[in-house]
């Protein structure tokens, strides 16, 4: 055959070959964030699979095909000329690859490459959504992600909705295999892969030595409310009328709708969470919006999957970092970081149960070329939510994750406090710096808070000076109330080289 006829029957036959896959994808297909390469969700927890068929095949029952077991799926109508099948496989081990395949009649969709792991969704604004190739030593670790071949990564395309949707809208980076060359870890342009998602789940491969799949679904410049559901906004007093008019979303849920909604439905393991900068403008609400979103999500979760995502499953987050360059300014994240802890100060605790979290105050990067807000740093973020996710989301006992927690204050004499701590190593607590406590108190009949310098640590107590003038009582110690609190790790107490989350506490005399 000569070789323009050749080609031409190569062309008829791509052709074909487009229309018959365009045709199967309307007919019977898998929902998008199905696809080669992905990692699905490992025993003991019970994986789930689900896609569409078109009404008219449906007749053609549909079965998924996996390790000499076939599946039935179960139907729901969608829409009228749609029908959604759904199958909850058995408990599976890590490991694979393995071949997931699913058949309707003579349609047949392979799923090819599938690992068993555990599955992180996470989420939040800009700083979920930074980069690897946007971090300190940014070639370095995209050289080294080509050794982690077990962890896969998925990136949701920013979209929104004003319904709740069944499916995502839009995919940025379907399941992808990471190597230096892939480009599956970053694509330069703020796109894909998030940083803080990735340090996270590599350290917690180094741990676990098994496949991690990670999801990425963040938004820049974002507010709590809308990644809320309805039914947990209704849960806190919000005035969504103080949202300033960004080009970001901004309607209550509109995000809930589109980027976490369609996820229900896949059995994870647990979320990670980095957000809480854009409601710094107007924090009171978050100490309620913050909790009960991850008690709607959970409750979501567990009946989206049909029961196969743990009810309690494990919630991390990263504590905000910093803002500026001024250890004067304060505006709002003091108060962000204290909400985010439901104004415990530590996690977890009697109302954030399972809830883990990594604190980044002490991580700031004034000069990033990023804006301040957005700390170059990812790695430390990743490394102290892994440590503190293997404690709490896989139980790993023995293990200092915490850094220390003040627990009480009180005077000690007229010219000093004392602050206890509890979790410290060795019973020894690290002095990096003697300034980021005040005290509360009347001064020149004023109540205000004045700088109380460190005096000294010793073994699980500092002792601070009392800063007041002589007959005020002072009635609050604080720590690390700034926006930028100090230089890189250089706040001022620390222990086994973690930082103590700030804190407010009453003073008892
Ligand atoms: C990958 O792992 C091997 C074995 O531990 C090590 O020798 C190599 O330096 C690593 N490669 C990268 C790019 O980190
Ligand atoms: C950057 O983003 C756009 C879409 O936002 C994408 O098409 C493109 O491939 C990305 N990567 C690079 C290197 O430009
Ligand atoms: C960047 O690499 C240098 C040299 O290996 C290392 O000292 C530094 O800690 C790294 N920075 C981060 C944020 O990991
Ligand atoms: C800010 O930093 C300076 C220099 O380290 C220190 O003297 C001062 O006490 C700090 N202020 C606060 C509020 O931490």
């Amino acid at each position: 055959m000569p070789y323009e006829t050749l080609s031409m029957w190569k062309v008829v036959l791509l052709i074909l070959l487009i229309e018959r896959s365009v045709d199967a994808d309307e007919d019977f297909s898998f929902a998008k964030y199905y696809n080669d390469h992905m990692v699905l969700q490992r025993a003991p927890l019970k994986a789930t699979l689900w896609g569409y068929l078109r009404n008219d095949a449906v007749t053609n029952k549909v079965t998924v095909n996996f390790n000499d077991k076939k599946y039935n799926a179960v139907y729901i109508k969608d829409t009228p000329t749609k029908y959604r099948w759904m199958v909850t496989m058995d408990p599976t081990q890590e490991g694979g690859p393995h071949v997931i395949t699913a058949t309707a009649g003579d349609l047949t969709l392979a799923l090819n490459d599938v690992l068993f792991g555990d599955v992180w969704m996470c989420s939040g604004q800009s700083n979920m959504q930074f980069t690897v190739p946007s971090v300190f030593n940014a070639s370095e670790e995209i050289v080294a992600s080509s050794n982690y071949t077990e962890i896969r990564v998925f990136t949701a395309s920013k979209k929104q909705s004003v319904k709740p949707e069944i499916d995502l809208l839009g995919v940025d980076e379907k399941w992808s295999v990471p190597a230096a060359e892939s480009g599956a870890i970053g694509d330069g342009n703020w796109t894909y892969f998030s940083a803080t998602c990735w340090f996270f789940g590599r350290n917690l491969y180094d741990s676990l030595k098994y496949p991690i799949g990670l999801i990425a679904s963040s938004w820049e410049g974002t507010f709590i409310e809308v990644w809320s559901s309805p039914d947990s906004l209704k849960k806190c007093e919000t005035d969504e009328s103080l949202f300033p008019e960004f080009v970001i979303p901004i309607i209550p849920s509109s995000l809930w709708n589109s980027m976490i909604h369609p996820f229900l439905k896949m059995t994870i393991y647990g979320v990670v969470w980095y957000q809480g900068e854009s409601n710094a403008i107007k924090p009171n609400t978050y100490d309620c919006t913050f909790p009960a979103m991850i008690d709607d999500w959970r409750a979501k979760w567990y009946e989206g999957s049909h029961g196969n995502t743990n009810q309690m499953f494990p919630f991390g987050f990263v504590q905000i970092s910093t803002v500026g360059s001024s250890n004067d300014s304060m505006n709002g994240f003091p108060d962000i970081r204290w909400h985010q802890t439901a104004d415990f100060g530590y996690v977890p605790n009697a109302r954030m149960k399972e809830v883990f979290m990594a604190v980044a105050m002490d991580l700031g990067d004034p000069n990033s070329p990023f804006g301040s807000v957005h700390p170059r740093d990812k790695q430390d973020v990743g490394y102290r939510l892994a440590l503190a996710g293997r404690a709490i989301a896989y139980k790993e006992k023995s293990l200092y994750y915490t850094g220390p927690i003040a627990s009480s204050a009180y005077i000690n004499t007229p010219q000093s406090i004392i602050v206890h701590y509890t979790h410290v190593v060795d019973n020894k607590l690290e002095i990096r710096s003697y300034s980021g406590f005040e005290v509360y108190c009347i001064k020149d009949g004023e109540p205000t808070w004045i700088e109380s310098a460190v005096i000294k640590g010793v073994t699980n107590f500092v002792i601070i000076d009392n800063s007041c003038d002589a007959g005020n009582r002072p009635t609050h110690v604080r720590y690390s109330w700034r926006d930028y609190p100090c230089v890189l790790k250089g706040c001022a107490v620390y222990s086994g080289d973690l930082p103590s989350p700030p804190f407010i506490l009453p003073i008892r005399h």
